[in-house]
């Protein structure tokens, strides 16, 4: 197979794998630093070989050696967001099948992107620090020198040194903990992953944290204000791992937590391996939003074991996994339920599709990274175009038991490894060698190298969106002398997971006018709706429609919590709302200081505001 480079990393990995990780660090709040070694098993795949190029961003390099032996090195000027190569010179030569043992000494930066640093006074208990990091897509070389591509799989140990008061918690299942030897305020924890993974999924937390058991294999873990809470919405876990299970074949990671991270969380959710990284503003009070549990738990199979060989091949990763999140909701609540959630992607898809420009290559399934960072491309287009796709072929092949059989099967096939999109197409022409000539008319290239809708749209069943689409409808039309003939009544029957249609169906269409909305919160009172997604629905439609009043409102949903999903869409609707553009603009660096480095990074391109982070 022809060897594939990926665009993000500088690491040498045609010539050679790193197999394995040890980690050795020491957690320090006041210089906001991991000080330590990382020490790397590499397998050498070619003769004569003595240069290794390693990932690094932001680290200050101390000390390299090579099986004990002290190495040359040079850290090379900085590419933008791609960081520093670190080129390490062998004091010997190696052949290929050989093994080499590399140790790092080095210290990160306060500002890596990798990592939030919060103070007390940032933390629900305000009495201790607290860190965690976000390592996907390209941030865990701010963290470790690393082959940072997820080509590269291996199975990593760490030993972590906190204050005692704290707790670690790695991607990684626990391995005990002891006194630090060297500092009586400070405890070791050992963590253990033996399956093989991408640096991507290395993932730490520290902090003053408590947990639940909330089944045989799962604990949640947060502060102690949040854990019981976090124990309710979080209880269908194991029946969601069962059904996963049933679906993709063995969880094989043995332990699954998920760790409730402070709001500054700039995700829904996070697959770290053992451990899910999870927002507060899952917290609904309804399991409501417990599908993100079940997509970051379908990631153990597609993603986390069959991995995109490149960031460029992303919508591998995530349109499988929502794929197998919405099995999951369909085993769970129904095949109606399925279609609805389907609808609901498709029509995201529009939105996003819109919002770029139908032209626009960040609208392609596969994307060409060569000069972009994947936080800047990120979008639902993998998601629900690479879904689309998948569904699309569930109907032509079979239906969902037919191609669940497919995707079962590429699982086995590919697990331990990484993929891209033609191996991915290789074996489901080979899986379906019966089926072949329908196959072949499928339009790959519009699917998949071409931007904009896709070229085929799917017919989901409307049973469930029917309700929500007659009233967006009659709003959407209503003149301001029918706005009295809405009542709460209207919405009595439906499912929050209606709501949410409801108000993103109306954020399709042109804005409401401004009595529209005031009456729509007379009659329904969205503002005091605490369910995230509702609520930031609600307010951008508001904040469209020009009401002065739900501003402050927006500002406060897009400070007080920092999912990126929510907190970019509503300061840009400020922004976007010219009498408070200023605002929008002030309130953003007065917050700078406290969000998390990559939503401050986003945040000040989306309100065109000099970066004072630059990575
Ligand atoms: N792996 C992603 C989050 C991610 C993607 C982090 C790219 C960094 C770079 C995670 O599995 C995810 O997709 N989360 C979604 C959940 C949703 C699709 C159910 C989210 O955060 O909202
Ligand atoms: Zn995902």
């Amino acid at each position: 197979m022809a060897p594939v480079s990926d665009p993000c990393s500088f690491s040498s990995f045609s010539k050679c794998l790193t197999r394995h990780i040890n980690l050795s660090l020491r957690v320090d709040f006041e210089a906001r630093a991991l000080k330590g070694k990382t020490e790397l098993t590499v397998e050498v795949l070619e003769d004569k070989f003595s240069v290794l190029t390693l990932d690094t961003k932001d680290l200050k390099i101390f000390k390299v050696s090579a099986n004990g032996q002290a190495a040359k090195f040079e850290v090379g000027a900085q590419h933008g967001y791609k960081g520093s190569p670190l080129e390490i010179t062998l004091p010997f030569e190696l052949s290929r099948g050989q093994h080499v043992i590399v140790e790092i000494e080095y210290e990160t930066s306060p500002s890596a992107s990798a990592l939030q640093w919060l103070s007390p006074a940032q933390t629900a208990g305000k009495q201790h620090p607290y860190l965690f990091s976000q390592c996907q897509a390209t941030h865990c070389r701010t963290m470790l020198p690393c082959q940072d591509t997820p080509s590269v799989k291996h199975s990593y140990y760490a030993q972590v040194s906190v204050p005692k008061e704290l707790i670690a918690l790695m991607s990684a299942v626990r391995d005990g903990q002891e006194p630090d030897p060297t500092d009586s305020s400070r405890v070791i924890y050992r963590f253990r992953q033996p399956v093989p993974m991408p640096s991507y999924l290395i993932a730490l937390v520290v902090g003053a944290l408590e947990s639940r058991e909330i089944g045989p294999r799962s604990r949640v873990w947060s502060e102690k204000e949040f854990v019981d809470q976090a124990a309710f919405e979080f209880s269908e876990t194991e029946t969601m791992l069962k059904t996963a299970e049933s679906l993709a074949g063995p969880y094989v990671w043995g332990q699954y937590d998920v760790l409730v991270l402070p709001p500054s969380f700039p995700y829904g959710g996070m697959e770290n391996p053992c451990l899910t990284f999870a927002t507060p503003t899952l917290l609904a009070g309804d399991r409501s939003l417990s599908n993100v549990i079940a997509h970051e738990i379908s990631h153990s199979w597609t993603g986390n074991l069959v991995t995109n060989k490149t960031w460029e091949h992303f919508w591998l990763n995530e349109g499988h996994t929502v794929y197998l999140e919405r099995m999951i909701g369909r085993a769970l609540e129904g095949e109606q339920f399925r279609q609805f959630k389907a609808r609901g992607g498709w029509k995201e898809l529009q939105e996003a599709v819109h919002q770029f420009g139908a032209n626009n290559t960040v609208t392609n399934l596969v994307q060409n990274l060569s000069e972009a960072d994947p936080d800047e491309s990120f979008s639902c287009v993998p998601y629900e175009k690479g879904f689309a796709l998948l569904y699309h072929l569930e109907e032509l092949l079979g239906g969902p038991e037919v191609f669940m059989g497919f995707l079962k099967s590429y699982i086995q096939m590919f697990a331990y490894s990484s993929v891209t999109t033609e191996e991915w197409k290789d074996y489901l022409f080979t899986y379906f060698k019966d089926k072949v000539d329908i196959l072949k008319k499928v339009d790959w290239s519009g699917w998949m190298h071409t931007p904009g809708m896709p070229p085929f749209k799917p017919q989901y069943d409307s049973i469930l969106a029917d309700t929500c689409i007659s009233l967006a409808q009659r709003w959407h039309k209503a003149k301001d002398a029918d706005l009295s003939g809405f009542s709460e009544a209207d919405i009595k029957q439906l499912s929050s997971h209606q709501l949410i249609e409801f108000l993103a169906l109306l954020l399709l269409e042109d804005p409401l006018p401004k009595s529209h909305v005031k009456r729509m919160q007379e009659v329904y009172d969205f503002n005091s709706v605490k369910n995230s997604e509702i609520r930031f629905r609600w307010l951008r439609l508001c904040v469209k429609s020009q009401w002065e009043e739900a501003v402050p409102l927006a500002l406060k949903m897009a400070t007080e919590q920092g999912r990126m999903k929510f907190t970019r869409p509503l300061f840009k609707e400020v922004y976007n709302f010219a009498k408070f553009h200023d605002e929008a603009v002030k309130t953003f660096k007065e917050h700078r200081d406290a969000m998390h480095p990559v939503t401050a990074a986003l945040l000040s391109k989306d309100l065109k505001v000099d970066q004072s982070t630059v990575f």
